[in-house]
């Protein structure tokens, strides 16, 4: 008798047990290759080497890998996504664009992966709907590429677990994501003050010359209301000693509504602001591999937006981010 269970629940319940990703490729006996993507895969035996994956008999796959004697399983990288979906969708040319070596059997093996096993079936085993392949590995490959993840019905990646994540032994504060997004930011901004201090400034001129260097020739109050997100407030005399430092010039008429423009030497030093603060970012991300720091701006991000929801109009970053800004954009073209 078959236990009745219902099956949305069921498989809820396994996509909570977080796996990989693999494409299995074989070359079947008509002379075409097939493959599939499975997070069915799992390790078997040291000695002999063996591992093991599922296919589900709806599998258009199925007639080959039941007469194929061989197989290669690809442990995805986490940029293979696109390989993931590609070999997800039955009908389609699923090597289209791919590049193919050939291994044991023909099998078509795939690049750019994580690891990969090149497999001679030993058993085929029922499986209810599925049917269980074991294969013996005969050749393998490990590239150490960070991999795929797969839970809970979407795709993820690894972060290590470190004991910095164990928010229950905290210092004072260090549960509370606030002191912790201050403390950084304030750790962060460490350098750039001191360069500040350096030249006899302040945290306000700071503010000032940050505005204009996201779209220069503003008014006296629009520096003033897009600085007092901070908290701070600009004055005309914040506005004065700047120009008196040769760093800003006032349109001088007398009112607020006095355009405040860079000068040059004002520009050169705001860009030289930008480097140093680009130096501690970049001494901020040491201890961050390339995906933890992908991680962190995507999270920062998502807070940036839930908290941007009751912010005035004018503190959207479309309203003062202007054409003539001095920041570089980050490269994105060494994603992977
Ligand atoms: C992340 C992920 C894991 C999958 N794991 C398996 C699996 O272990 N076994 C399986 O038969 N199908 C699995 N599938 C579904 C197959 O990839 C899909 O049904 C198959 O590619 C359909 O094409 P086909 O009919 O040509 O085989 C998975 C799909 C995804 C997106």
């Amino acid at each position: 008798m078959t236990t009745k269970i219902d099956a949305p629940t069921f498989r809820r319940a396994l996509g909570s047990f977080t796996t990989g990703v693999t494409v299995v490729t074989t070359h079947g006996e008509d002379g075409n290759d097939y493959g599939l993507t499975a997070n069915s895969f799992n390790s078997v035996s040291m000695d002999p080497p063996m591992v093991l994956w599922s296919l589900g008999k709806k599998s258009s796959s199925l007639p080959a890998f039941q007469t194929t004697g061989h197989f290669a399983v690809h442990i995805l990288a986490a940029d293979q996504e696109h390989i993931s979906n590609q070999f997800a969708k039955s009908g389609a040319d699923k090597f289209a664009g791919c590049t193919v070596e050939r291994g044991h059997g023909q099998v078509p093996l795939l690049d750019g992966c994580s690891a990969r096993f090149e497999c001679r079936v030993v058993h085929r085993y029922e499986g209810g709907d599925h049917v269980i392949f074991v294969g013996e590995v005969l050749n393998f490959n490990s590239f150490e590429r960070p991999p795929l993840v797969f839970h809970g019905g979407n795709y993820g990646m690894v972060m290590k677990k470190t004991d910095d994540t164990d928010c229950s032994r905290s210092d004072i504060g260090d549960g509370w994501l606030g002191f912790l997004l201050a403390r950084a930011y304030y750790q962060m901004l460490q350098p750039v003050r001191s360069n500040l201090a350096s030249h006899g400034l302040r945290d306000i001129d700071y503010n000032i010359l940050t505005v204009l260097s996201m779209g220069d020739g503003r008014t006296v109050a629009e520096v003033d209301r897009l600085v007092s997100i901070t908290g701070l407030r600009v004055t005309d005399d914040d506005i004065r000693k700047l120009a008196e430092r040769d760093l800003v010039v006032l349109d001088d008429d007398g009112g607020r509504e006095n355009m405040v423009r860079f000068t040059d030497a004002g520009r050169s030093y705001a860009i030289q602001l930008l480097a140093i603060g680009k130096a501690a970012e970049s001494d901020a991300e040491q201890d961050l591999d390339y995906r933890e720091t992908q991680v962190v701006k995507l999270l920062l991000k998502r807070i940036i937006r839930t908290t941007g929801a009751m912010l005035p109009e004018h503190w959207q970053k479309e309203q003062f981010w202007r054409g003539d800004h001095l920041w570089m954009e980050p490269d994105r073209s060494d994603a992977s």
